[in-house]
């Protein structure tokens, strides 16, 4: 199979887990005889110092012209006194409105050898699998309007939550099919005891269930999920959310794993490319010294392979590799432990391939 990749390292560690993550792609290439072809374009820091936009129209365009979209990180302490819209953050922001990745999916997975990094007990964390699909180009963030007004008398603020039935349906779709490959148990999380958008969700969420009997619907307001996250982690398989409440649920849920540099993202739409990238930001304070974690810039490769390749096995490759090398005690300095030998970037890259 031959594809496209579009790669956008961004800034700090962005560079070096977006370079491993391409020997990965290259060696598994390599083992299932596809060609992985790569074309690099700008965004965010790297791209306001040399264009003066942290998202320049040729990036869109070169990533509208592939077949996936693998990216690093964006951001740092240099573009930090930027105003809003010239900041890097924008180029993110931007580049998932341009392509209309309404969906945005998260795996949480506990890998049983670093289950003592997590704040919580290795009983309640052990082996947790789960996949949080969040809205993402809709709800509160998106809603018009969103100003400054006079309200009274006194200053007050508006934002609005609102949701098309089109924009729910075809993101609880996403979740359906997910929870169909997966198994299948879907938890929709809504307000539907106080907000009206989250009334149409639910009214949704069941219409669309009746094209999808073989998976266990149920409904779950958001303030107890974020309870029952922590108290029982494992009751959930797929979760589908609007976009802040994702926001914020998949941060906590996060933290199930213990580490920032261990998870992938996957952000699709229907007709477009995939883009696919670590949770973890450009890490300032270790970028250029080889000490990141690639794993997670590795594991969003694995994604590509699957969600936009359609390359299961090849993907099920590298997660087993991932798997391997944590197993094998192979620790980079963000999950080792005191006493620990901390390899580089470089190292675990060679880990990993070697798994492979
Ligand atoms: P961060 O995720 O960059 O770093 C938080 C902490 O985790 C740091 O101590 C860092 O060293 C560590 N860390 C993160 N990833 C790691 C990895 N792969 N291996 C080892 N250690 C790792 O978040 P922070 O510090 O809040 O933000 C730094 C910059 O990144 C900011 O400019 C922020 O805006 C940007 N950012 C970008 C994101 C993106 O591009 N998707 C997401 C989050 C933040
Ligand atoms: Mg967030």
């Amino acid at each position: 199979m031959e594809k496209t990749i579009t790669v956008l390292p961004g800034d700090g560690i962005g560079l070096e887990v977006v370079k491993a993550t391409t020997a990965v792609l290259d060696k598994t290439a390599e083992l299932y005889g596809h060609s992985f072809k790569y074309q690099y374009a700008d965004i965010g820091g790297a791209s306001i110092d040399k264009h003066d936009n942290p998202l320049p129209q040729e990036t869109i365009d070169t990533c509208l012209n592939s077949d996936g979209v693998l990216l690093g990180a964006v951001g740092g302490p240099k573009w930090d006194n930027l105003p809003g819209d010239k900041r890097p953050e924008k180029g993110l922001l931007g580049i998932r409105k341009a392509l209309n990745l309404f969906a945005n999916l998260r795996p949480v997975t506990g890998h049983e050898s670093l289950t003592d990094s997590s704040t919580l007990r290795k009983e309640v964390v052990d082996n947790v699998d789960l996949m949080i699909v969040r809205e993402l180009t809709g709800g509160l963030y998106f809603g018009e309007p969103q100003e400054r007004r006079e309200v009274d008398g006194e200053e007050a603020a508006v934002d609005t939550l609102q949701y098309k039935k089109s924009e729910i349906e075809r993101i609880v779709r996403q979740a359906f099919e997910l929870a169909q490959v997966r198994s299948k148990k879907l938890t929709s999380v809504d307000k539907a005891n106080v907000l009206e958008s989250s009334r149409l969700w639910r009214e949704v969420a069941e219409e669309v269930s009746k094209d999808y009997p073989d998976v266990e619907l149920d409904h779950m307001l958001v303030d107890n999920a974020a309870m029952q996250l922590i108290r029982d982690p494992k009751q959930f398989d797929v979760v589908v959310t609007e976009n802040m409440f994702g926001d914020i649920l998949s941060d906590e849920a996060s933290m199930l794993t213990g580490s920032l540099g261990m998870l992938p993202s996957a952000s699709i739409g229907s007709e477009t490319p995939g883009l696919y990238e670590p949770v973890h930001g450009s890490a300032p304070d270790i970028a250029g010294q080889g000490k990141a974690n690639p794993l997670a810039a590795i594991s969003s490769a694995a994604m590509m392979l699957k969600y936009s390749f359609g390359l299961h096995e090849e993907a099920a490759a590298i997660d087993r590799a991932v798997s391997t090398v944590l197993t094998d005690g192979h620790r980079t300095g963000d999950i080792a432990k005191e006493g620990e030998d901390v390899l580089s970037t470089d190292d675990m890259l060679e880990k990993v391939l070697q798994a492979l």
